[in-house]
């Protein structure tokens, strides 16, 4: 049994999948990519979550919390982009744990990018619907509460818009990348200058006796307040999700990871620091849109309405990149034989994972249909920072086991690197409520289930034993 479970994927194999009959289309580069990180990352965190983790975490040290968050993410981020570089194909860490750990690792890293995406999209889409209510009630439209809330919440039996979304972004997905992309280019726009007029407005209104105090509830909150706001930077591994279909991934990959985190990080330090200036923390109790909020305080309602629009594309674009990730993953574990091959079937006409996205979009309607926001929020970051520590190890053994294969981008300063990402990430899963940390335990156990059910019977790899014994001996 101990030699089945930690059996890995040789990297040639896993480089020839990429290239084979049943591969995805390859359109993307740099810029495309970059577009893609910054259109996953900038979203429900920063135009929602911002105000939940200063009222009730951070206080005005909401910006340390992003930069504990933000450095977390960036040593894991480097971690992923040398992995990225060196094996570019769909799957991202679930594939990379394949490579270095062993199936069982990479079985739990799957496990876990199902829960980061999955329940990532039915959080987004109810922050979604929260926000687009927020803007048609603005204008005098104001639907029935039975219609935008689920059951539980204010009197709610079916959070439609939230449903809506996902049917649209699923409809979008099918139909092929490159349109796709070019919707997510252009609502990446839009929402990079809404980010911006929000400092461009907000910075001369910021009252230094706001920032005092500056840390209302110490550094356990200011630790508690990052674990919470890195939901914020999630989106950037679904960069490397998409590598099979970059034409040069070798260079665009690192590239893509590293820039959309530099300018997510850069943004979110800027907006966390003007946010926390212009308006008293605790006022952010009130509202579920923080940053539009701010500007209505000051007067600015124009300016209110105009981030609120830019919100409501942001995190639509959010929706697309983290849906997009989903099924990218679902399609490499089911070539691998560790999901049934429904997964994995590519549409001959669009050369996209239709079924799966289909899939994918129910389950994740019917989440955001009818669960509450807290329950899936909060699963989402626990599933990711597991995800990341993991991830780093990997580097650190794939470099003493595999020393001679190219690295085409190669993380500074290993081990120091990969070890500091999993000090931070684990601190920030040990900053989570633990009912969080009990439902992950949960749903890990529901996953050893399924693999020892399924998955060791129906892998694939079997048939590259060999293959790996002649590339070791090479
Ligand atoms: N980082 C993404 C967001 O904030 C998940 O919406």
């Amino acid at each position: 049994m101990s030699n089945k479970i930690f059996r890995v994927k040789p990297i040639n194999q896993l480089l020839q999948d990429g290239e084979g009959g049943k591969s995805l289309n390859k359109v993307l580069g740099s810029f495309e990519l970059t577009m893609l990180g910054v259109g996953a990352i900038i979203g429900t965190g920063i135009f929602v979550l911002t105000g939940v983790a200063a009222a009730n975490y951070s206080g005005p040290a909401l910006i340390l919390s992003f930069i504990i968050s933000g450095l977390a993410c960036a040593f894991a981020g480097l971690c992923y982009a040398e992995f990225a570089a060196m094996v570019p194909v769909a799957g991202s860490a679930y594939t990379y744990g394949y490579a270095a750990l062993g199936e069982i690792w990479a079985w739990i890293i799957g496990w876990d990018l199902i829960l980061e995406y999955a329940v990532a999209i039915a959080a987004v889409a109810i922050g979604w619907s929260g926000y687009i209510v927020n803007l048609l009630s603005s204008i005098g439209i104001n639907l029935p509460k039975q219609l935008i809330n689920a059951p539980g919440v204010n009197g709610g039996v079916i959070n439609l818009p939230a449903i809506l979304i996902i049917a649209v972004i699923t409809g979008l997905l099918i139909i092929g990348v490159k349109e796709s992309t070019t919707v997510n280019n252009i609502m990446v726009g839009i929402k990079l200058i809404v980010v911006l007029l929000f400092i461009i407005l907000g910075v001369t209104h910021i009252k230094p006796a706001n920032w005092t105090p500056f840390m209302p509830y110490g550094w356990k909150g200011v630790f508690q307040g990052a674990s919470i706001i890195f939901f914020a930077y999630i989106g950037f591994d679904a960069v490397s999700t998409a590598a099979e279909e970059v034409k040069n991934p070798q260079k665009d990959l690192p590239r893509g990871i590293i820039l959309s985190l530099i300018i997510c990080t850069i943004l979110y330090i800027v907006v966390s620091a003007i946010l926390t200036g212009m308006v008293p923390y605790i006022q952010f109790k009130e509202t579920s849109a923080p940053v539009a909020f701010a500007l209505q305080q000051i007067g600015i309602n124009w300016g209110s309405a105009l981030v609120s629009v830019g919100a409501v594309c942001g995190i639509t674009s959010v929706l697309l990149v983290m849906m997009f990730g989903q099924t990218r993953v679902f399609f490499a574990m089911s070539r691998d034989g560790l999901l049934p091959k429904v997964f994995g079937e590519v549409h001959s006409k669009f050369r996209t994972p239709v079924k799966s996205t289909v899939l994918v979009g129910i389950v994740t309607a019917l989440m955001a249909g009818f669960t509450p926001i807290g329950i899936v929020a909060e699963l989402t970051n626990i599933g990711t920072l597991a995800a990341f520590m993991i991830v780093s190890a990997a580097v650190i053994v794939l470099r003493k086991k595999r020393p001679d294969l190219k690295r085409s981008f190669k993380c500074p300063m290993v081990p120091a690197v990969p070890i500091m990402a999993i000090l931070f990430c684990g601190y920030l899963i040990y900053s989570l409520p633990r009912i969080t940390q009990y439902r992950f335990i949960a749903w890990l156990a529901i996953g050893l289930v399924v693999y020892f059910i399924y998955g060791i019977k129906h892998s694939t790899i079997e048939k590259y034993e060999n293959a790996v014994e002649n590339e070791e001996v090479s």
